[in-house]
């Protein structure tokens, strides 16, 4: 697969067949996927990698927290800021808009809204969960050296046949992941990651992306 299949083909995948992801794909991808840029070579993520009994509880006990309208953990960071200005704030819900019709849920239903995040604490039925923390004394900087890593990640993910989503939901449940994976002294959980293999029943409405005129400007002669 070339780099431009592996960027078009990634998208944030909400439906997996519970098919195994081994270890050894697993281990490849992340080895590889240490390459990452990061400023002065410092590597700032720190992941753990979930699967098996000890997903299958996170899953069981953040989807029950959700479910019972337990209060969300207290935020280490903004998921966005409290007013977003256009054309972010357009883009979002546009996206809002479009991700709930495709689910045929009406905007104003916020019960079946919720009954569709929940899902988010279930993996979509994914197998294998990474999640990503930082240090918490790293700056804005080293967060986007998260990204390029976790970009990354993906990219490889889907030479190994492999898809994902990244998801900031996790965040919001930070505690009950601390309760599972234990995370050194002094951790801000980014977020969490589903991998697993497609369910390709599960029907989905492929995001667009602005034109390129909106967030490109050429400066040339
Ligand atoms: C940092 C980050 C966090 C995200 N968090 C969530 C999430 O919690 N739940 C979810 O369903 N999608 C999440 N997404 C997926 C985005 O909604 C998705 O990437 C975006 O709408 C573009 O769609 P595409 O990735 O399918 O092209 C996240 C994406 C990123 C990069």
């Amino acid at each position: 697969m070339d780099v431009y299949e592996a960027v078009e083909s990634r998208r944030a995948v909400r439906g997996f067949t519970d098919q195994p992801v081994s270890r050894e794909v697993i281990e490849r991808v992340l080895t590889a996927a240490a390459w990452s840029p990061s400023g002065s070579n410092i590597q700032p993520w720190n992941i753990y990698v979930v699967t098996g009994a000890p997903l299958a509880e996170l899953k069981k006990r953040a989807v029950e927290r959700v479910a019972t309208g337990v209060a969300w953990d207290e935020r280490e960071y903004e998921m966005y800021p409290p007013a977003m200005k256009s054309p972010y704030s357009d883009r979002r819900s546009a996206f809002g808009k479009e991700r709930y019709s495709a689910l045929g849920v009406a905007r104003e239903d916020t019960e079946a809204r919720m009954r569709a995040a929940i899902a988010n604490w279930d993996c979509f039925g994914a197998p294998a969960a990474l999640f990503c923390y930082i240090d918490r004394d790293l700056g804005p900087a080293q967060w986007a050296d998260l990204g390029m890593y976790l970009q990354t990640v993906m990219l490889l993910l889907r030479a190994e046949g492999l898809d994902s989503c990244p998801q900031m939901a996790w965040s919001q449940v930070r505690e009950t992941v601390a309760d599972v994976v234990s995370p050194a002294e002094g951790q801000i959980l980014f977020c969490g990651m589903s991998i697993g293999y497609e369910d390709t029943t599960v029907p989905y409405t492929r995001t667009g992306r602005a034109p390129l005129s909106e967030t490109v400007t050429f400066v040339d002669g």
